[in-house]
Order: C-alpha cells, then sequence, then structure tokens
C-alpha cells in the first residue's frame, strides 16, 4: 500500500514514550507507525528530527472579524504555523463578541476561507446571553469564555446571579467555561488610587493587579463549579496563589483545569517590567520570578495543565505608550511559545515528552478533541510538529508572521526549532517557509 505522505528516519516523542519510527499518513489521517519502510507518494525524511504530535495553542486572539488592522485569520494562522502550531483556539472579544449563533457562523466562515491551520472556537457568555449557552452548545464550539476582570474589548463580566445561572446551564452541555479571573473591582480600586497618586510607570500596571485578585476569581469559579457540576478551566494563570488552589480544587474532585504562558514563566515582571515597559504589559501581568518557579513546577506536577499564549497582537502605536494606563495590554506569542519552550526543554527543565503532554495531549483533552487531536496513533489526524532540537536561532519580532510584531521576547536565544508544521498530511511549514493556502478546519467537541 501507498501512502500519501511518509515521515521517514524521525524519531517519534509522545507523552509515554521516544522511539524511532516511519509514519504513514492517508486521508488526512495518521494510518501506519511502524519500525519497517513505507512506500509513500510524498516522503519526509526527518533524519535527526523529533516527530511531535500536532502542538496546540488553547489560548489566542486572531481579531477577526472587527479588528483585522491587529492580525486577521490568514496573518495569524501563518504565525502559528511558522510558530510550529497546527490546531490553535480563538478567542471571542472581537468585533462583535462571538456571542451568538450568527457570529459563530461567521467565525467559520472567516476560519475556513483563510486559516492555514485548524482551529476551535468558544463563545463568550455576558450577561444577557445566559439564555443562549444551550443553542449554543449545538453549533461546534469546543466551549465558552467568561471575562470576570476587564481587559480589551471591554466586556464587561455577568454578575454572581447570571454567572451561576451560566455554570448551571453549561454543566449540562458537558462543555468547558474558561475565566479571565480577575477580581475587578480591586483592580478597579487600585487603579484609580495610582492615577490620583499621579503614577504612569508601567509597574503601576503590575501593582494594580496584585496576585490577591486573581486567586479571588479562581476562588470563586471553583466554588461555583463544585456547586454546579461545571467543567471549568483558568485561562493565563500567572499567580502561585492561583496555582495553589487550583491544585486543591483538583484535590477534591472538582474538573477544574488552567494554563499558562511562556512569559509567565520565563519572565521577571518587577526586573523585567522598567525595562520592557507597555511591551511587556499584559493582563494578567508577568509577576515576579517566585510566580514563574512555582508555574513551572506545577506544569511538571499536572497543577497546571497546558502551555497557551494569549497571543494578543496590538499595533505597536497601541503598544507603546510613555504612560502605562494608555497602552493596550497583550502581545504576540503563537509564533515563540514552541521555541522558548524547546529551549527550555534543552536546558533540562522538562522533558520533550513532558512537553508533548503539556502543548498538545493535555490541550486536545481539555478542550475536547482529543483523540482527533493531541495523539500519534493510528485514526488520529495526521497532525505532525517536526521539530530540531539543535537548531539555535534569535527570536526577531520584524520576523514574525503576526500583522503585529510585538514580543517581550525580542532578542531572545533560542535553541529548538520547529521546522515541519503538518495539518492533516499538509505541509503548511517547512523550514521557516509558510503555506498560506487556507486549508484550516474547524475543530469540533469530539466528546462531552
Ligand atoms: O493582555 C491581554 N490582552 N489580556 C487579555 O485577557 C486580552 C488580551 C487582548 O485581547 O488583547
Ligand atoms: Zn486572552
Amino acid at each position: 500500500m501507498s501512502y500519501d505522505l511518509v515521515i521517514k528516519n524521525g524519531t517519534l516523542a509522545t507523552p509515554e514514550a521516544t522511539l524511532k519510527a516511519n509514519v504513514g499518513v492517508k486521508g488526512g489521517q495518521i494510518a501506519a507507525i511502524a519500525a519497517g519502510p513505507l512506500d509513500g507518494e510524498k516522503v519526509i525524511d526527518a533524519q535527526g528530527l523529533y516527530v511531535l504530535p500536532g502542538l496546540i495553542d488553547g489560548h489566542v486572539h486572531f481579531r477577526d472579524p472587527g479588528l483585522t488592522y491587529k492580525e486577521d485569520f490568514a496573518t495569524g494562522s501563518q504565525a502559528a504555523a511558522a510558530g510550529g502550531i497546527c490546531t490553535i483556539i480563538d478567542m471571542p472579544n472581537t468585533k462583535p463578541p462571538l456571542s451568538t449563533v450568527e457570529a459563530f457562523r461567521e467565525k467559520v466562515s472567516i476560519g475556513e476561507s483563510k486559516s492555514c491551520v485548524d482551529f476551535g472556537v468558544v463563545a463568550v457568555v455576558v450577561q444577557d446571553n445566559v439564555d443562549r449557552i444551550p443553542e449554543l452548545a449545538s453549533t461546534g464550539i469546543l466551549g465558552y469564555k467568561i471575562f470576570m476582570g476587564e481587559t480589551v474589548g471591554a466586556i464587561p463580566a455577568p454578575d454572581d446571579g447570571a454567572m451561576l445561572e451560566a455554570f448551571g446551564l453549561i454543566a449540562k452541555t458537558g462543555l468547558r467555561v474558561g475565566f479571565h479571573a480577575e477580581n475587578n473591582q480591586i483592580m478597579q480600586h487600585l487603579i484609580k488610587r495610582f492615577k490620583a497618586q499621579g503614577r504612569t510607570d508601567a509597574l503601576a500596571h503590575l501593582e494594580s493587579r496584585p496576585e490577591i485578585s486573581e486567586a479571588d476569581a479562581i476562588q470563586k469559579v471553583i466554588l461555583f463549579a463544585q456547586s454546579t457540576g461545571a467543567k471549568v478551566h483558568i485561562y493565563h494563570m500567572s499567580s502561585r496563589k492561583g496555582m495553589e488552589l487550583v491544585a486543591t480544587g483538583k484535590g477534591a474532585g472538582v474538573d477544574v483545569t488552567a494554563e499558562t504562558g511562556p512569559h509567565y514563566l520565563l519572565l521577571d515582571g518587577p526586573s523585567d517590567m522598567p525595562r520592557l515597559k507597555a511591551m511587556l504589559k499584559m493582563n494578567p501581568p508577568v509577576r515576579g520570578k517566585e510566580h514563574g518557579a512555582a508555574l513551572f513546577k506545577g506544569l511538571l506536577d499536572g497543577s497546571v495543565d497546558m502551555i497557551a499564549t494569549d497571543h494578543s497582537p496590538h499595533t505597536l502605536e497601541e503598544k507603546l505608550k510613555e504612560n502605562i494606563w494608555e497602552a493596550i495590554p497583550g502581545f504576540c506569542g503563537v509564533e515563540t511559545s514552541v521555541p522558548l519552550m524547546l529551549t527550555q526543554v534543552n536546558a533540562g527543565r522538562l522533558t520533550l515528552n513532558q512537553y508533548v503532554q503539556v502543548a498538545s495531549e493535555n490541550p486536545a483533552r481539555v478542550w475536547g478533541m482529543y483523540p482527533k487531536k493531541g495523539r500519534l496513533a493510528v485514526g488520529s489526524d495526521a497532525d505532525f510538529t517536526l521539530v530540531d532540537m539543535k537548531q539555535e536561532g534569535v527570536i526577531r519580532s520584524e520576523r514574525l508572521h503576526s500583522r503585529s510584531q510585538v514580543s517581550p521576547f525580542d532578542g531572545y536565544k533560542v535553541k529548538g526549532l520547529p521546522v515541519y508544521t503538518i495539518v492533516r498530511g499538509n505541509v503548511v511549514m517547512q523550514h521557516g517557509e509558510v503555506n498560506p493556502a487556507p486549508i484550516g478546519k474547524l475543530v469540533t467537541p469530539q466528546a462531552r
């Protein structure tokens, strides 16, 4: 039998094992994994490379529709492909926000006409669309998102009553709901105070969103989940205390999962923010390195489930304001996450197998895409990220594929690079060269 594509001589890395094998692809799925030779119409020689199950970024803002001057599904997905990401989950704070069935349909048609990687979507829950939760569940969304703290898009949080009702309705759908978990009242109080004091420095942003504001919101999410049975997820977790609460919640049997991003793991807010200023402005903020160390430990012991970037592109003009309150929060992440984390693998801070767990299998499981995504096995989608652990490079903002080339990692040295991104058998990136053909498809829940 001849396969459509064969990846030969590579070393496969899964969460459980590392082994030499050849992979055969037929009809966009993995059809064979064999020690012996396989025949392919197209053959990629992966000698010296690791073959990982397609990596996933479960948290990106591709800004489409409505804010495409920052990014659109074409540029965002090309950045993903360049960065070794096969599947993304797009966030709903667009214009209009994804809060209705019609907005869902528009998003799918945008993605399928522009995206070169596969994509999932989540719908936002606000005060006035709680009633729409059941109908949204049957569209093909992977889950829901609630913004508890105010951030870009100024999407107001539902009040506690509406939120508790939403938890109950979401529990019935079997889908998961993710949270931007920050206590808005604590932050607004501090922002007002610091502004009155005349502060405009970068650190005032960090101080206005203290650890307790994240921890308080996470605590409420876990409590509401416990009482309703909803499956919940904490987006962009940034603090040690937040992580401890998630670990305790898991221990108590609550289905709570959490993600953190490379910036929270590798940067140090108090010392990096005076240097990077608004470039590092992010909600929640990058905290001190003791938080990064705790989150890294949590990634290894399972308290933190996954790496996701919160890829939040904005133009340089929007970002680089002298007055920190005027600068917009967020920066690009989808293209730099894999090299940054592979550099950590090379530094011995986690194994490649552990990385695959948190960057492919876990996001696929948490968002209901497993085993179609997140698994290197016969019958799963033929999504692969081929990486060269020896190749070195330097992150350069001006080389990013995003429309907004903003990164606090500009100038960072990395070792370990993605060299092929393959989505359902389609080679969408090869040695840095992206094929922009819009082959991306919506990923729907596999099981509830
Ligand atoms: O800094 C942020 N930017 N945090 C968010 O939660 C949203 C994001 C954005 O959309 O730009
Ligand atoms: Zn986000």
